[in-house]
């Protein structure tokens, strides 16, 4: 019998961002009797909309604060049983256009949290971590699984990587209980319309072109978001401590595939897509082999890649007002009078 533990409270970081609020949402949905504490710098990616559903639940708490901030952190951890870190700097462009804030949070910040649930003898510290810390394949490479060696190729992946290591070490010099999940690409409602999906759908929907990086042949492998959150899930209550998962969703597509099926799903022609500049370094191709987290914990993702693109396209569709006040930036007045960023 697998052994599932249960938790009090969850410190949730990075909560306002694209996966950690589904993953709330999910929570709340699925526990009654769970606290969640999230804690969200509320960078340019995090935002409160995403919340609305549980600003009102008891169960629901929202703290504005920087996972490197140690006075700020060692004070919430020590009322907390877990730990699950989604807060990061987490777009590969903007990581070559300046890394510094990559650095800060997704190393040093996992090393704060690292060091507040040590002393404080958490049950469970769960880290997101990404596919990309391995590096990119071949078109004929076997997939990614946890033996594969790391090889991060950009800022970004660099950055998770170095946090990956850091978690590891607090397991095997210090005994706390970790565990880590590297997932593929994951696209569904709430992502920050930077990223290819969000920004492809909206982009059609405001009527503009769609910018394909170099020949659009590069491949990712992609997860619906509620797969991730429900895979997430089980390895905090069911996954072994010291233990590294690998999530994906047998899913692997070009950019260019992508892109062609939001525009049949648009109703629109390939005449909307402006190839552009390659991204710097461009990983040519992610994918997993999840047979682990599949045999030992059960997951297998759920939502077909028809069903969750379509689920995608008609969220953006029906929720433009979400998109729009980030496009043009209404949300980020909204944090500079609530909060006084700056
Ligand atoms: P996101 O950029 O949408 O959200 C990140 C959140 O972290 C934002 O709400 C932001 O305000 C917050 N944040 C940033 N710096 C912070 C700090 N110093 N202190 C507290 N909060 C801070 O990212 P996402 O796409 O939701 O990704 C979440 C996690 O999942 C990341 O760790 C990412 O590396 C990992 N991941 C993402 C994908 C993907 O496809 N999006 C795939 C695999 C892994
Ligand atoms: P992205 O969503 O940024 O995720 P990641 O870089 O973490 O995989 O990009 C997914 C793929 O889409 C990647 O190969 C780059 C490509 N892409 C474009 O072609 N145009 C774009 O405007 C963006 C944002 C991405």
């Amino acid at each position: 019998m697998k052994k599932t533990r249960t938790f009090k409270t969850l410190l949730v970081t990075g909560g306002a961002g694209f996966i950690g609020s589904n993953f709330i949402l999910y929570l709340l949905r699925k526990y009654q009797d769970y606290q969640i504490i999230n804690l969200d710098l509320l960078t340019y990616a995090g935002n409160l909309a995403n919340l609305t559903e549980v600003e009102a639940n008891p169960n629901y708490k929202f703290v504005k604060g920087d996972i490197a901030d140690k006075k700020l952190i060692y004070n919430i951890v020590k009322d907390v049983d877990i730990i699950v870190n989604f807060a990061a700097e987490s777009h590969v462009d903007r990581s070559i256009l300046d890394s510094a804030a990559f650095i800060h949070t997704n190393i040093m910040g996992t090393h704060t949290l690292l060091e507040a649930a040590r002393i404080n003898g958490l049950k469970r510290f769960h880290h997101i971590s990404t596919d990309e810390v391995f590096g990119h394949l071949g078109p004929y490479d076997p997939p990614f699984n946890e033996k594969t060696p790391y090889a991060p190729r950009s800022p970004y992946s660099a950055s998770k990587a170095a946090a990956d290591h850091l978690v590891n070490a607090y397991f095997n010099t210090y005994g706390l209980p970790t565990t880590i999940s590297n997932c593929s690409n994951n696209y569904g409602p709430y992502q920050f319309p930077e990223k290819l999906h969000a920004l492809f759908i909206t982009n059609l929907l405001e009527g503009k072109k769609v910018p394909l990086y170099g020949d659009g042949r590069q491949i990712r492998d992609w997860l619906y978001v509620t797969d991730h959150c429900e895979a997430i899930d089980l390895i905090i209550h069911q996954g072994k401590p010291g233990e590294t998962y690998c999530i994906g969703g047998a899913c692997e597509k070009t950019n260019l595939a992508i892109t062609k099926k939001i525009l049949e799903l648009l109703g629109q022609g390939e005449e909307m897509i402006e190839f552009v500049t390659d991204r710097p370094g461009h990983d040519r191709r992610y994918a997993i082999d999840f047979t682990k987290i599949k045999t030992e914990l059960g997951w297998v993702p759920k939502t077909p890649f028809e069903e969750g693109m379509k689920q995608t396209v008609e969220w953006y569709r029906n929720n433009a007002q979400w998109w729009q006040n980030i496009k043009s930036g209404e949300y980020l007045e909204y944090y500079q009078k609530q909060y006084g960023i700056k």
